[in-house]
């Protein structure tokens, strides 16, 4: 099974990206490039002395990060599986926590060398950070355009240094049965196939997943079709599975995890919006160069690659394809109240933040990741094509199969939001 077999080699062989991956080269240049984000603005402060990070004996410096990133502990989610850098301390017994905010993510195991860190950045998309748990007189948050690539820049990722949520089945030891397959887990990906090698604290009626599974076999064993996970189902508590005092708080929020696979693949998006469309313009340009063509000529390739690259994005934005919901879901750790806050707000109140959690994620169809320094900072080709296609969408003129869910009153509420919280576009 070949998925199966570079998923494999994806996990267990990490070692150094190779030097002509394509986003090293020009226009994007990763490694080379300063990142400009929430998480180089802290490494600066730490530096010039205005940010400081404490040390907690239990946590090392994790709740002291999480307050200078302004990372909600309610963010809380445990993953199991041992599909991760810091493998060797991660098991169903020890499970590595996530935590996250709009543009950060932050990565902690138990005993850990490193928190890992992610931040979206607005010119080169995913970029990745380790700070050592050793204490320190001067803590060190590091860059690191090297050992994190192999599994965060994979061919799965189509060379966009991004965010990973993956689903699969784990044995006892919390190894991925790899033979029983996974899933790569985004806000279309169906209940049924989420959460395989997480814990999940929540509610979620009739609706069946794969979270709070240990396979009891080891690695030879068959996993069946349909594996009946009635004991995962609906916890408010995770019980004696593992020893909640070593974490934050002892929930993995199911409304959390479901915003985190919503907003990574966002991201991911967004980034490979902003690579495809420089690296169009980039080749375009040695094209015209080369063929003695003047340099504003534009090629139909490029306007299609940009189009495409737009267009995935606006249909996801939208939630084109997203999974139904068919009961409500509720979490447990207060994370939904902790993110609906944040504005903005418009005349009537309503938020691109408000949750519904009964039909589908939010009441309002269209994503807050609009609002984030990464979207507004597309280049202007691709971000005006993508406020086009929005207008087009959003005033019904587009009633095209992949927008069929959204209703006129869904199109003309997040108009309206859009309108009020963001005039400069337009819309
Ligand atoms: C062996 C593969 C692998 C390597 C190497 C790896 N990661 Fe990851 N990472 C994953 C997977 C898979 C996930 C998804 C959650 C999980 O399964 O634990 C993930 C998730 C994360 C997350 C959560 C959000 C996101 O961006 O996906 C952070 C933060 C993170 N990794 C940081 C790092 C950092 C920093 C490095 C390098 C120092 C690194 N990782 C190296 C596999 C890897």
């Amino acid at each position: 099974m070949v998925v199966a077999a570079v998923f494999l080699a994806c996990f267990l062989q990490p070692g150094s990206a190779a030097a002509d991956d394509e986003y090293d080269k020009p226009p994007i240049s990763y490694s080379q490039t300063d990142a400009v984000n929430t998480v180089s603005r802290l490494v600066d402060g730490l530096k010039s002395g205005t940010s400081h990070l404490r040390f907690n004996p239990d946590f090392g410096y994790l709740p002291s990060l999480l307050d200078a990133l302004q990372v909600p502990v309610s963010s809380q989610m445990l993953v199991f599986s041992k599909t991760s850098l810091q493998r060797h301390r991660i098991s169903p017994q020890t499970p590595r926590a996530l935590y996250f905010s709009d543009n950060v993510y932050v990565g902690y195991c138990q005993n850990g060398e490193v928190l890992e860190i992610s931040a979206a950045d607005p010119q080169l998309g995913a970029v990745f950070y380790t700070l050592s748990q050793q204490e320190a007189a001067a803590p060190q948050i590091v860059r690191q355009s090297d050992n994190c690539m192999i599994c965060h820049a994979s061919s799965q990722l189509k060379q966009v240094p991004g965010h990973l949520v993956r689903s699969v089945f784990v044995d006892r030891a919390g190894l991925p049965v790899l033979s029983a397959g996974s899933h790569r887990i985004t806000q279309s990906s169906p209940l049924e196939d989420r959460w395989g090698g997480w814990y999940v604290t929540g509610t979620h009626g009739a609706q069946k997943h794969l979270g709070n599974l240990v396979l009891p076999g080891g690695q030879q064993q068959i996993v069946p079709r349909d594996v009946d996970n009635s004991a995962g189902m609906n916890l408010a508590v995770l019980g004696d599975r593992f020893d909640a005092s070593a974490y934050l708080t002892g929930h993995s929020d199911i409304v959390a995890l479901m915003v985190l696979e919503h907003q990574a693949e966002g991201h991911n998006l967004i980034a490979r919006a902003g690579y495809v469309t420089r690296q169009a313009l980039h080749y375009q340009e040695a094209l015209n160069r080369e063929l003695g063509e003047p340099a504003g000529h534009v090629w139909d390739s490029t306007r299609t690659r940009i189009k495409n690259a737009g267009d995935a994005l606006v249909e996801y934005l939208l939630f084109s394809g997203e999974a139904p919901l068919t009961d409500r879901i509720e979490g447990t750790s207060g994370f939904a109240a902790d993110f609906a806050k944040h504005g903005p707000r418009d005349s009537h109140g309503r938020s691109l933040r408000d949750f519904d959690l009964e039909r589908r994620m939010f009441k309002h169809p269209c994503s807050y990741l609009v609002d984030s320094p990464c979207f507004q900072a597309l280049p202007v080709e691709v971000l005006n094509h993508v406020l086009g296609r929005l207008r087009e969408v959003l005033s019904g003129k587009d009633q095209s199969k992949p927008f069929a869910h959204l209703t006129s009153a869904d199109r003309h509420a997040v108009l309206e939001i859009l309108r009020e919280t963001h005039p400069a576009w337009s819309l």
